[in-house]
């Protein structure tokens, strides 16, 4: 509403419009017109725009919203359903530092969903996974991924059986990686040679067996009874895999 000129206009048109609508009413629509004009300026519905960041949370959403303002750094869509993250979803996005898309239902991650020179470092995939039966996909599509700057990666509460292979080939700089909460029962030789690991979460697993190998890979020495092939034990028992951070001169 542009109203100028002088008081006694504004107080003719106040009344006007107060004749036609009750005040509370009017002041109910300007509220309303006060909060659809972020959306004109390239707020995708259903989401919340901040000036860096876009939140689009448990709103039932099927897919990554087009049209987000391409400058933003972070991007939750957290508590949806997207069940593929296509080809090219955040091409229009060079400057993503931070994705959250945990508690989703995803059975497919295009591994050209990112730019080729993305700068993504936080990747948040808690609890995300449809199911067991698409962990395979969704970690090979994110694994080929050129996500070169990842240094943190959420993957816990979800049923991964092993932790995925070609960790280290792929996301080189990674430093922390979260694997709690899963249904981990066995790490693979070479999974977790990560050159810059430095926090590795496996609580809460079903892992019995650690190969002094894995313990080698991790920088740890095992201690003399944790020698030979069939030792057992209880990774959650010991405080130092419950939450394992290793320096590398350590
Ligand atoms: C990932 O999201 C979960 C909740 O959905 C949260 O508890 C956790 O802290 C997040 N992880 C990171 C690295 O932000
Ligand atoms: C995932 O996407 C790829 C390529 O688009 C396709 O070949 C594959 O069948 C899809 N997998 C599932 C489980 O939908
Ligand atoms: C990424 O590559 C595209 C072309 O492939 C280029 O237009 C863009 O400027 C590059 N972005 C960065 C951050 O280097
Ligand atoms: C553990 O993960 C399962 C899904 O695999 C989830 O339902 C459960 O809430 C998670 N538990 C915690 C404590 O996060
Ligand atoms: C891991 O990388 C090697 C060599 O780069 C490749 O032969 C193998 O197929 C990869 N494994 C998976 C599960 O992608
Ligand atoms: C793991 O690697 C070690 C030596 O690098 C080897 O002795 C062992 O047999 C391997 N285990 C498996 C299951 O491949
Ligand atoms: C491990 O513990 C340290 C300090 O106790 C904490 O700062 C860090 O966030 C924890 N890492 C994970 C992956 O939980």
């Amino acid at each position: 509403f542009h109203i100028r000129g002088r008081k006694a206009e504004r107080i003719g048109l106040r009344s006007v419009l107060t004749r036609v609508l009750p005040l509370p009413l009017l002041l109910l629509l300007l509220l309303l017109l006060l909060a659809v004009v972020p959306s004109c300026h390239g707020c995708p519905d259903k989401c919340l725009c901040f000036s860096q960041t876009v939140k689009c949370q448990n709103q039932d959403l099927d897919a990554i919203p087009h049209s987000l303002p391409s400058h933003i750094k972070s991007l939750f869509v957290t508590g949806n359903n997207i069940p593929p993250v296509d080809a090219k979803v955040f091409d229009n996005l060079p400057n993503l530092v931070r994705l959250d898309l945990s508690n989703n239902r995803i059975q497919n991650f295009s591994e050209r969903a990112f730019p080729h020179n993305n700068t993504l470092r936080v990747l948040n995939l808690s609890r995300s996974f449809h199911n067991y039966f698409f962990t395979d996909g969704v970690l090979n599509g994110l694994l080929s991924g050129n996500l070169i700057q990842l240094t943190v990666l959420d993957l816990s509460s979800n049923d991964i059986l092993f932790p995925p292979e070609n960790v280290s080939a792929s996301l080189l700089r990674l430093v922390s990686l979260n694997l709690q909460n899963s249904s981990i029962i066995s790490i693979l030789n070479g999974t977790l040679k990560a050159p810059s690991l430095q926090d590795l979460d496996l609580r809460d697993n079903s892992l019995r067996n650690l190969p002094a190998t894995t313990l080698a890979e991790l920088g740890l020495k095992p201690g003399d009874h944790m020698e030979g092939y069939h030792y057992r034990y209880e990774i959650n028992s010991d405080p130092r895999l419950a939450n394992l951070s290793i320096n590398s001169d350590a």
